[in-house]
Protein backbone atom coordinates (compact mmCIF):
# COMPACT_ATOMS: atom_id res chain seq x y z
CA UNK A 1 0.00 0.00 0.00
CA UNK A 2 0.53 3.64 -0.32
CA UNK A 3 -0.30 6.90 -0.90
CA UNK A 4 -0.13 9.07 -3.94
CA UNK A 5 2.65 10.80 -3.99
CA UNK A 6 3.58 14.68 -5.76
CA UNK A 7 6.78 14.29 -8.25
CA UNK A 8 6.40 17.88 -9.37
CA UNK A 9 3.17 19.90 -9.88
CA UNK A 10 0.59 17.77 -11.03
CA UNK A 11 2.94 14.92 -11.52
CA UNK A 12 1.75 12.00 -9.28
CA UNK A 13 2.97 8.87 -8.33
CA UNK A 14 0.00 6.74 -8.22
CA UNK A 15 1.78 3.12 -8.19
CA UNK A 16 2.18 0.23 -5.55
CA UNK A 17 4.66 -0.74 -3.47
CA UNK A 18 5.28 -4.62 -3.20
CA UNK A 19 7.06 -5.24 -0.32
CA UNK A 20 6.36 -9.25 -0.48
CA UNK A 21 7.02 -10.32 -3.97
CA UNK A 22 9.60 -12.58 -4.03
CA UNK A 23 9.68 -14.49 -7.40
CA UNK A 24 8.77 -12.62 -10.40
CA UNK A 25 8.00 -14.41 -14.19
CA UNK A 26 7.77 -17.09 -11.73
CA UNK A 27 11.52 -17.32 -11.90
CA UNK A 28 13.15 -14.47 -11.25
CA UNK A 29 13.98 -13.72 -7.37
CA UNK A 30 12.97 -10.67 -5.95
CA UNK A 31 15.29 -10.45 -2.77
CA UNK A 32 14.02 -6.45 -2.18
CA UNK A 33 10.27 -6.95 -2.97
CA UNK A 34 9.34 -4.52 -6.17
CA UNK A 35 7.09 -1.42 -7.04
CA UNK A 36 4.66 -1.18 -10.16
CA UNK A 37 5.09 2.42 -10.73
CA UNK A 38 2.20 4.56 -12.16
CA UNK A 39 1.99 8.15 -12.79
CA UNK A 40 -0.50 10.72 -13.23
CA UNK A 41 -0.44 13.90 -14.79
CA UNK A 42 -3.37 16.19 -14.41
CA UNK A 43 -2.64 19.01 -17.63
CA UNK A 44 -4.81 21.96 -17.17
CA UNK A 45 -7.09 20.28 -19.85
CA UNK A 46 -6.47 16.72 -19.72
CA UNK A 47 -5.51 14.36 -17.45
CA UNK A 48 -2.62 11.35 -18.39
CA UNK A 49 -1.98 8.13 -16.90
CA UNK A 50 1.16 6.60 -17.43
CA UNK A 51 1.11 2.86 -17.23
CA UNK A 52 -1.00 1.28 -14.48
CA UNK A 53 0.19 -1.63 -11.98
CA UNK A 54 -0.15 -5.44 -11.25
CA UNK A 55 -2.85 -6.85 -11.30
CA UNK A 56 -2.67 -8.16 -7.55
CA UNK A 57 -2.42 -4.14 -6.73
CA UNK A 58 -5.53 -3.28 -8.28
CA UNK A 59 -7.18 -1.40 -5.59
CA UNK A 60 -4.18 0.25 -4.26
CA UNK A 61 -3.85 2.34 -8.29
CA UNK A 62 -7.95 2.84 -7.90
CA UNK A 63 -7.58 4.14 -4.58
CA UNK A 64 -4.26 6.37 -5.31
CA UNK A 65 -6.30 7.93 -8.21
CA UNK A 66 -9.59 8.56 -5.59
CA UNK A 67 -7.23 10.13 -3.29
CA UNK A 68 -6.09 12.96 -5.94
CA UNK A 69 -10.13 13.88 -6.37
CA UNK A 70 -9.66 12.13 -10.04
CA UNK A 71 -13.21 11.91 -11.72
CA UNK A 72 -11.91 11.92 -15.33
CA UNK A 73 -9.23 10.39 -17.34
CA UNK A 74 -7.98 11.13 -20.63
CA UNK A 75 -5.72 9.09 -21.80
CA UNK A 76 -4.06 5.95 -20.61
CA UNK A 77 -0.33 5.60 -21.65
CA UNK A 78 0.90 1.75 -22.21
CA UNK A 79 4.40 1.81 -22.33
CA UNK A 80 4.57 -1.76 -22.17
CA UNK A 81 2.00 -4.61 -22.04
CA UNK A 82 3.57 -6.95 -19.84
CA UNK A 83 1.01 -7.25 -17.21
CA UNK A 84 2.91 -5.99 -13.64
CA UNK A 85 2.35 -2.79 -15.63
CA UNK A 86 -1.15 -3.42 -17.73
CA UNK A 87 -2.74 -5.45 -15.53
CA UNK A 88 -4.71 -2.95 -14.38
CA UNK A 89 -5.76 -1.42 -17.56
CA UNK A 90 -8.95 -3.81 -17.76
CA UNK A 91 -10.21 -2.09 -14.50
CA UNK A 92 -8.91 1.55 -15.24
CA UNK A 93 -11.36 1.43 -18.33
CA UNK A 94 -14.17 -0.01 -16.45
CA UNK A 95 -13.82 2.87 -14.07
CA UNK A 96 -12.76 5.49 -16.35
CA UNK A 97 -14.88 4.61 -19.88
CA UNK A 98 -14.12 7.71 -21.79
CA UNK A 99 -10.58 7.35 -21.62
CA UNK A 100 -8.21 6.10 -24.64
CA UNK A 101 -5.82 4.05 -24.26
CA UNK A 102 -2.31 5.59 -26.15
CA UNK A 103 0.18 3.52 -27.69
CA UNK A 104 2.50 1.99 -30.44
CA UNK A 105 1.17 -1.10 -32.84
CA UNK A 106 3.25 -3.74 -31.11
CA UNK A 107 1.97 -3.00 -27.86
CA UNK A 108 -1.93 -2.48 -28.98
CA UNK A 109 -1.05 -5.82 -30.49
CA UNK A 110 -0.11 -7.70 -27.00
CA UNK A 111 -2.80 -5.48 -25.23
CA UNK A 112 -5.69 -7.26 -27.22
CA UNK A 113 -3.99 -10.28 -26.81
CA UNK A 114 -3.03 -10.62 -23.60
CA UNK A 115 -5.74 -8.33 -21.59
CA UNK A 116 -8.66 -8.65 -24.31
CA UNK A 117 -8.86 -5.07 -24.73
CA UNK A 118 -11.40 -4.00 -27.47
CA UNK A 119 -9.50 -2.15 -30.71
CA UNK A 120 -11.74 0.46 -30.32
CA UNK A 121 -10.14 1.27 -27.06
CA UNK A 122 -6.88 2.24 -28.60
CA UNK A 123 -5.32 5.10 -30.31
CA UNK A 124 -1.69 4.44 -31.88
CA UNK A 125 0.66 6.97 -31.68
CA UNK A 126 3.82 7.44 -33.85
CA UNK A 127 7.59 7.29 -32.89
CA UNK A 128 7.90 11.17 -31.87
CA UNK A 129 4.66 12.18 -31.77
CA UNK A 130 3.12 14.80 -29.31
CA UNK A 131 0.17 15.07 -27.34
CA UNK A 132 -1.11 18.07 -25.35
CA UNK A 133 -2.34 17.86 -22.35
CA UNK A 134 -3.21 21.76 -22.11
CA UNK A 135 -0.09 23.18 -20.26
CA UNK A 136 1.47 19.71 -20.58
CA UNK A 137 3.03 17.80 -23.30
CA UNK A 138 3.58 14.20 -23.87
CA UNK A 139 5.61 13.19 -26.41
CA UNK A 140 6.17 9.00 -27.36
CA UNK A 141 9.63 7.58 -28.23
CA UNK A 142 9.55 4.23 -29.39
CA UNK A 143 12.43 1.87 -27.46
CA UNK A 144 11.99 -1.88 -28.99
CA UNK A 145 13.26 -4.36 -26.99
CA UNK A 146 14.24 -3.22 -23.91
CA UNK A 147 12.83 -5.52 -23.30
CA UNK A 148 10.25 -6.44 -25.40
CA UNK A 149 9.50 -5.63 -28.76
CA UNK A 150 6.42 -2.98 -27.58
CA UNK A 151 8.63 -0.97 -25.15
CA UNK A 152 8.14 2.85 -25.44
CA UNK A 153 8.93 5.79 -22.89
CA UNK A 154 6.92 8.77 -22.74
CA UNK A 155 8.90 12.39 -22.14
CA UNK A 156 6.50 15.04 -20.42
CA UNK A 157 8.27 18.08 -22.09
CA UNK A 158 7.80 20.83 -19.71
CA UNK A 159 8.86 18.86 -16.92
CA UNK A 160 12.04 17.56 -18.49
CA UNK A 161 10.57 13.78 -17.25
CA UNK A 162 11.42 10.42 -18.94
CA UNK A 163 9.48 7.55 -18.35
CA UNK A 164 10.94 4.76 -19.12
CA UNK A 165 8.91 2.18 -17.97
CA UNK A 166 11.18 -1.44 -17.07
CA UNK A 167 14.44 0.69 -18.64
CA UNK A 168 16.75 1.22 -16.16
CA UNK A 169 14.71 0.30 -13.34
CA UNK A 170 14.97 -1.43 -10.33
CA UNK A 171 13.14 -4.50 -8.00
CA UNK A 172 13.17 -2.48 -4.73
CA UNK A 173 10.36 -1.75 -2.02
CA UNK A 174 11.14 1.15 -0.22
CA UNK A 175 9.39 3.84 0.75
CA UNK A 176 11.52 6.51 -0.97
CA UNK A 177 10.23 8.41 -3.39
CA UNK A 178 13.41 8.86 -5.26
CA UNK A 179 16.82 7.75 -5.02
CA UNK A 180 18.26 8.95 -1.85
CA UNK A 181 20.84 6.86 -1.37
CA UNK A 182 23.47 5.38 -5.01
CA UNK A 183 25.16 2.68 -2.65
CA UNK A 184 21.38 1.51 -1.67
CA UNK A 185 20.45 1.33 -5.43
CA UNK A 186 23.39 0.40 -6.90
CA UNK A 187 22.71 -3.33 -6.47
CA UNK A 188 19.20 -3.86 -7.40
CA UNK A 189 19.93 -1.63 -10.24
CA UNK A 190 22.40 -4.10 -11.22
CA UNK A 191 20.72 -7.19 -10.48
CA UNK A 192 17.88 -5.62 -12.35
CA UNK A 193 19.61 -4.99 -15.56
CA UNK A 194 21.67 -8.71 -15.61
CA UNK A 195 18.35 -10.18 -15.31
CA UNK A 196 15.87 -8.20 -17.47
CA UNK A 197 17.84 -6.18 -19.62
CA UNK A 198 21.40 -7.72 -20.52
CA UNK A 199 20.13 -10.08 -22.73
CA UNK A 200 19.64 -7.30 -24.93
CA UNK A 201 22.65 -5.53 -24.67
CA UNK A 202 23.61 -4.87 -27.86
CA UNK A 203 22.40 -3.44 -30.01
CA UNK A 204 18.63 -2.28 -27.85
CA UNK A 205 20.65 -1.07 -24.43
CA UNK A 206 23.16 0.75 -25.76
CA UNK A 207 21.25 2.15 -28.88
CA UNK A 208 18.63 3.13 -26.35
CA UNK A 209 20.62 4.74 -24.17
CA UNK A 210 22.18 7.08 -27.05
CA UNK A 211 18.79 8.29 -27.91
CA UNK A 212 18.46 9.35 -23.87
CA UNK A 213 21.57 10.90 -23.70
CA UNK A 214 20.23 13.42 -26.80
CA UNK A 215 16.95 14.30 -24.73
CA UNK A 216 17.30 16.78 -22.02
CA UNK A 217 15.90 14.76 -19.06
CA UNK A 218 16.05 15.94 -15.47
CA UNK A 219 14.26 12.72 -13.77
CA UNK A 220 14.32 9.12 -14.93
CA UNK A 221 10.89 7.58 -13.67
CA UNK A 222 10.86 4.11 -14.75
CA UNK A 223 8.26 1.23 -13.52
CA UNK A 224 9.76 -0.11 -10.89
CA UNK A 225 11.52 1.39 -8.27
CA UNK A 226 12.19 4.63 -6.77
CA UNK A 227 13.00 7.73 -9.55
CA UNK A 228 16.30 9.27 -10.32
CA UNK A 229 16.22 13.05 -10.23
CA UNK A 230 20.08 12.22 -10.80
CA UNK A 231 19.69 10.33 -14.03
CA UNK A 232 23.45 10.41 -14.90
CA UNK A 233 24.19 7.58 -12.18
CA UNK A 234 22.08 5.03 -13.83
CA UNK A 235 23.10 6.18 -17.14
CA UNK A 236 26.72 5.96 -16.55
CA UNK A 237 26.30 2.75 -14.92
CA UNK A 238 24.00 1.41 -17.61
CA UNK A 239 27.08 2.78 -20.09
CA UNK A 240 29.36 1.05 -18.60
CA UNK A 241 27.22 -2.46 -17.81
CA UNK A 242 26.36 -2.52 -21.87
CA UNK A 243 29.72 -1.65 -22.85
CA UNK A 244 32.16 -4.75 -23.79
CA UNK A 245 34.48 -3.85 -21.01
CA UNK A 246 34.94 -6.50 -18.62
CA UNK A 247 37.11 -6.97 -15.12
CA UNK A 248 40.04 -9.04 -14.50
CA UNK A 249 37.40 -11.51 -12.75
CA UNK A 250 36.11 -15.09 -13.46
CA UNK A 251 32.71 -16.28 -12.18
CA UNK A 252 32.95 -20.35 -11.38
CA UNK A 253 29.07 -21.27 -10.92
CA UNK A 254 29.58 -25.21 -9.71
CA UNK A 255 27.64 -28.80 -8.71
CA UNK A 256 29.42 -31.31 -7.14
CA UNK A 257 27.97 -34.79 -5.77
CA UNK A 258 31.00 -36.31 -4.24
CA UNK A 259 33.34 -34.11 -4.28
CA UNK A 260 35.62 -34.49 -7.00
CA UNK A 261 34.35 -31.39 -8.84
CA UNK A 262 34.37 -29.47 -5.63
CA UNK A 263 38.16 -30.15 -4.97
CA UNK A 264 39.07 -28.72 -8.70
CA UNK A 265 37.20 -25.65 -8.26
CA UNK A 266 38.47 -25.19 -4.78
CA UNK A 267 42.34 -25.90 -6.33
CA UNK A 268 41.70 -23.36 -9.58
CA UNK A 269 39.95 -20.54 -7.33
CA UNK A 270 43.08 -20.63 -5.04
CA UNK A 271 45.34 -20.58 -8.64
CA UNK A 272 43.77 -17.85 -9.83
CA UNK A 273 43.62 -15.61 -6.51
CA UNK A 274 47.67 -16.19 -6.52
CA UNK A 275 47.75 -15.03 -10.25
CA UNK A 276 45.98 -12.01 -9.04
CA UNK A 277 42.49 -12.33 -10.84
CA UNK A 278 39.29 -12.04 -8.91
CA UNK A 279 37.07 -15.34 -8.51
CA UNK A 280 33.18 -15.62 -7.58
CA UNK A 281 32.62 -18.96 -6.82
CA UNK A 282 28.66 -20.18 -6.47
CA UNK A 283 27.48 -23.54 -5.57
CA UNK A 284 24.34 -23.69 -7.52
CA UNK A 285 22.35 -25.72 -4.97
CA UNK A 286 22.94 -22.90 -2.72
CA UNK A 287 22.86 -19.95 -4.76
CA UNK A 288 20.25 -17.08 -5.58
CA UNK A 289 20.58 -17.19 -9.72
CA UNK A 290 20.16 -13.45 -9.31
CA UNK A 291 23.42 -13.32 -7.64
CA UNK A 292 24.76 -15.30 -10.21
CA UNK A 293 23.45 -13.40 -13.35
CA UNK A 294 24.74 -10.05 -11.68
CA UNK A 295 27.99 -11.41 -11.05
CA UNK A 296 28.20 -12.24 -14.89
CA UNK A 297 27.41 -8.07 -16.07
CA UNK A 298 31.12 -7.68 -15.91
CA UNK A 299 33.29 -10.42 -15.48
CA UNK A 300 35.68 -11.48 -18.18
CA UNK A 301 35.56 -15.31 -17.48
CA UNK A 302 32.97 -18.26 -16.56
CA UNK A 303 34.51 -21.33 -15.85
CA UNK A 304 31.50 -24.00 -15.30
CA UNK A 305 31.59 -27.02 -12.58
CA UNK A 306 29.62 -29.68 -13.37
CA UNK A 307 30.31 -33.59 -13.24
CA UNK A 308 28.54 -36.33 -15.13
CA UNK A 309 25.19 -37.92 -13.78
CA UNK A 310 23.50 -40.20 -15.68
CA UNK A 311 24.66 -39.93 -18.89
CA UNK A 312 24.89 -36.16 -18.90
CA UNK A 313 25.88 -32.95 -17.19
CA UNK A 314 24.55 -32.97 -13.44
CA UNK A 315 21.18 -31.31 -14.24
CA UNK A 316 21.53 -28.79 -11.67
CA UNK A 317 24.10 -27.63 -13.44
CA UNK A 318 22.60 -27.29 -16.78
CA UNK A 319 19.63 -25.01 -15.66
CA UNK A 320 22.03 -22.33 -14.36
CA UNK A 321 23.59 -22.94 -17.58
CA UNK A 322 20.71 -22.25 -20.13
CA UNK A 323 20.03 -19.42 -18.28
CA UNK A 324 23.53 -17.93 -18.49
CA UNK A 325 23.11 -18.49 -22.06
CA UNK A 326 20.13 -16.58 -22.19
CA UNK A 327 21.42 -13.96 -20.42
CA UNK A 328 24.07 -13.57 -23.28
CA UNK A 329 26.42 -11.60 -20.69
CA UNK A 330 29.64 -9.72 -22.13
CA UNK A 331 31.83 -12.82 -21.08
CA UNK A 332 34.88 -13.09 -23.08
CA UNK A 333 35.90 -16.54 -22.47
CA UNK A 334 34.68 -19.49 -20.79
CA UNK A 335 35.72 -23.34 -20.16
CA UNK A 336 34.82 -26.09 -18.36
CA UNK A 337 35.92 -28.26 -14.89
CA UNK A 338 34.22 -31.35 -13.96
CA UNK A 339 34.67 -35.35 -13.76
CA UNK A 340 32.91 -38.42 -14.60
CA UNK A 341 32.90 -42.25 -13.64
CA UNK A 342 32.19 -43.81 -17.06
CA UNK A 343 31.95 -42.05 -19.81
CA UNK A 344 29.44 -39.09 -21.35
CA UNK A 345 29.31 -35.99 -23.28
CA UNK A 346 30.11 -33.22 -20.57
CA UNK A 347 32.21 -31.17 -22.63
CA UNK A 348 29.96 -30.82 -25.47
CA UNK A 349 27.13 -30.68 -24.06
CA UNK A 350 27.81 -27.56 -21.92
CA UNK A 351 29.47 -25.82 -24.78
CA UNK A 352 26.45 -26.04 -26.79
CA UNK A 353 24.72 -24.69 -24.10
CA UNK A 354 26.71 -22.28 -24.38
CA UNK A 355 26.51 -21.31 -27.49
CA UNK A 356 24.82 -17.92 -27.80
CA UNK A 357 27.81 -16.41 -25.78
CA UNK A 358 30.09 -14.83 -27.99
CA UNK A 359 33.03 -16.41 -25.60
CA UNK A 360 36.11 -18.10 -26.39
CA UNK A 361 35.87 -21.47 -25.23
CA UNK A 362 39.38 -22.33 -23.60
CA UNK A 363 40.52 -26.09 -22.98
CA UNK A 364 38.52 -27.66 -20.42
CA UNK A 365 39.66 -29.91 -17.15
CA UNK A 366 37.84 -32.91 -17.17
CA UNK A 367 38.76 -35.34 -14.35
CA UNK A 368 38.33 -39.32 -14.21
CA UNK A 369 36.72 -39.58 -10.67
CA UNK A 370 38.49 -37.95 -7.99
CA UNK A 371 41.31 -35.15 -9.64
CA UNK A 372 45.03 -36.70 -9.62
CA UNK A 373 48.31 -34.72 -10.40
CA UNK A 374 47.61 -34.81 -13.93
CA UNK A 375 44.43 -32.78 -13.23
CA UNK A 376 45.53 -30.27 -10.54
CA UNK A 377 48.54 -29.98 -13.19
CA UNK A 378 45.99 -29.18 -16.31
CA UNK A 379 44.06 -27.20 -13.42
CA UNK A 380 47.36 -25.50 -12.76
CA UNK A 381 47.59 -25.06 -17.21
CA UNK A 382 43.57 -24.10 -17.14
CA UNK A 383 44.64 -20.85 -14.63
CA UNK A 384 47.91 -19.95 -16.42
CA UNK A 385 45.36 -19.81 -19.57
CA UNK A 386 42.98 -17.55 -18.13
CA UNK A 387 45.48 -15.26 -16.99
CA UNK A 388 47.10 -14.76 -20.40
CA UNK A 389 44.00 -13.53 -22.03
CA UNK A 390 43.18 -11.51 -19.49
CA UNK A 391 46.83 -9.99 -19.93
CA UNK A 392 46.00 -9.81 -23.36
CA UNK A 393 42.67 -8.24 -23.04
CA UNK A 394 43.76 -5.65 -20.43
CA UNK A 395 47.23 -4.89 -22.85
CA UNK A 396 44.37 -3.97 -25.63
CA UNK A 397 42.50 -1.72 -23.54
FE1 LIG B 1 8.05 -4.77 -15.48
FE2 LIG B 1 8.38 -6.08 -18.64
O1 LIG B 1 7.56 -5.70 -17.03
Amino acid sequence: MALPREITENVYWVGAIDWNSRLFDALIPLPNGTSYNSYLIKGSEKVALIDTVDPTMNDVLIKNIGELGIDRIDYVIANHAEQDHSGTLPRVLELFPDAKVLTNPKCKDLLINLLLIPDKKIEVVKDGEEVSLGDKTLRFIYAPWVHWPDTMFTYLIEDKILFTCDFLGSHLATSDLFVEDNDRIYEPAKRYYAEIMMPFRTPHVQKNLEKIRKIDVEMIAASHGPIYNDPSYILDLYEYWASDDVENEVIIPYISMHGSTETMVRYLTDCLINRGISVKVFNLNKTDIGDLAMAVVDAATIVVGAPMTLANPHPNAIGPVILLNALRPKTKFVSLIGSYGWGGRLVETVKGLLSNLNAEFIEPVVAKGYPKEEDFKELDRLADDILKRHKEMIKKH
